[in-house]
């Protein structure tokens, strides 16, 4: 196995500089990819909302605040997802100052189901912000939208100031990050500082002069469409002639004297370089972290609505924190230590002070568990109801509220709560049927592989925003899905 390090030993600089190899120190390249890349950029981008207004609204400021929409929303969101919320929220808040007038529960039940929610706080804010003390103008240059806009960093600032503002400045996202690795086989940590100033220093060398923000945005979509994650189009790509990963892969077996010249480059991979892989070497990242496995027990409790239909009762999220200030089932974090019997006790006793009556909790029914996979939990929720018959019992809190279950399609709800809510009249129903079922169909044997091979696995549609969601449902030991 060969090591991917360097055949010629320099000595060590103080301050390491990246070798030539890492970077393009040949201005007629540069500009030969600038505009192979434009050209092919021009042919195959697709046509999405910010672009189309990027380019045909002339009111920089309503241009600029539409671009940081899209930016903000297309952090650690795929573009087919944004495309509707986008649209949606165009419709309604067209300009800044439409959007600082919007409550926040509003602009959260538009952000409903979009994820990373405090996204959607802090771009009210930036509006409230622009709005009452830059007298409605949003910020004109990368500095100013990074210092005055909250949630703008490095990146958001870059694209917003090339794409609306015209500005100079290369914009590195995680396709970026890709693209950049395999142009100049960089296959060190792309977390660590050295190679991000490097690929920030890349980018920067790079973007076009005459088109910036088309530039930024080529990069993307040729990450996002040709150098895939996995599967990588390597020969559909316009700038395939000056990829190292690419030339590597064939030649890997020869003597590597096109390789890194330094001895200590801090952007060299430490690890080999892996025939199989081929231009999938690079970019490498530490490994992720598991994410935190963590259960809740929610309790969907349901009373009889004025005109017939069940309404169900929303308790609010505390105002920091994970999923800020959305509704929510009444819940608990079931913690090891405590035993369920005690925790159901504890959800009941808050429910009961949330509707100031009391409640014991062998009106607790067993639903099943609904799974739901944040970027860093992986949440299972342990779900339970409980049917009152008193239509008249009355929140006690502006922290609590009654929906019908169309009202509840409509408010700031969390994905995961949508899956509770979308699966649970289905899952009851189930259940009754499969209850009956049991009692008739006693001592049938059902092992508890037959029981987790028939775990429903139910794809449904959000019928507000149009999400297909994948639902694992486990039903509980009493209501086999064996039936
Ligand atoms: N991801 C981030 N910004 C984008 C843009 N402007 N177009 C497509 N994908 C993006």
């Amino acid at each position: 196995m060969r090591k991917y390090f360097s055949v010629f030993q320099r000595k060590p600089r103080t301050q390491p500089r990246p070798a030539t190899y890492h970077t393009f120190p040949d201005p007629a390249h540069v500009v030969l990819l600038r505009s192979q890349l434009l050209s092919w950029y021009d042919r195959e981008q697709r046509e999405l909302p910010w672009r189309t207004l990027a380019v045909t609204e002339p009111d920089l400021n309503i241009r600029t605040y539409a671009v940081l929409v899209s930016e903000i929303m297309l952090q650690q969101t795929q573009v087919a997802t944004v495309i509707d919320y986008y649209n949606r929220w165009m419709k309604r808040w067209p300009t800044v100052e439409a959007l600082a007038a919007a409550t926040l529960e509003e602009v959260n039940q538009m952000w409903a189901g979009l994820g990373y929610y405090s996204r959607g706080k802090r771009l009210h804010e930036g509006a409230q912000k622009v709005v009452t003390e830059l007298k409605g103008q949003m910020p004109r240059t990368v500095d100013s939208l990074l210092k005055q806009l909250p949630g703008v960093g490095r990146y958001t600032a870059a694209a917003v100031g090339s794409i609306a503002l015209g500005q100079v400045t290369g914009a590195v996202d995680g396709n970026v990050i890709r693209v950049l690795c395999r142009l100049r086989a960089i296959g060190a940590d792309s977390t660590s500082p050295a190679v991000t100033e490097a690929l920030w220093g890349l980018a920067n060398t790079l973007v076009d002069p005459e088109r910036p923000g088309d530039f930024n945005q080529a990069m993307m979509e040729l990450g996002a469409r040709v150098c895939t994650p996995k599967g990588p189009l390597c020969s559909q790509c316009p700038v395939q002639s000056h990829c190292h990963s690419y030339r590597k892969r064939k030649t890997s077996a020869l003597p590597d004297i096109e390789d890194c010249a330094s001895g200590t480059c801090l952007l060299c991979p430490s690890e080999p370089w892996d025939d199989e892989l081929g231009v999938q070497n690079f970019p490498r990242k530490p490994a992720k972290k598991p994410p935190r496995v963590e259960r809740t027990l929610t309790c969907v409790v349901v009373r009889p609505g004025e005109e017939g239909e069940d309404e169900y009762l929303l308790t609010q999220r505390p105002n920091k924190g994970l999923l800020a200030g959305l509704w929510e089932f009444p819940s608990v974090l079931l913690e090891e230590e405590s035993s369920e019997m005690k925790q159901k006790r504890a959800l009941c006793a808050e429910i009961s002070g949330t509707l100031g009556t009391h409640l014991t909790e062998s009106l607790f029914q067993s639903v099943g568990e609904v799974v739901h996979i944040f970027s860093h939990i992986h949440q299972t929720y342990v779900v339970h109801s409980m049917r009152l018959k008193d239509g008249d019992i009355q929140a006690q809190s502006e922290n609590a509220q009654w929906l019908s279950r169309s009202a509840l399609q409509e408010a700031a709800v969390s994905t995961g709560v949508k899956k509770v809510c979308v699966v649970f009249p289905e899952l009851v129903s189930k259940h009754r049927r499969q209850e009956t079922t049991d009692l008739k169909k006693t001592q049938t044997g059902c092992s508890e592989q037959r029981r987790q091979a028939a775990l429903p696995q139910l794809l449904l549609q959000d019928s507000q925003t149009g999400i297909l969601m994948e639902l694992c449902v486990r039903i509980p030991h009493g209501a086999s899905p064996c039936a």
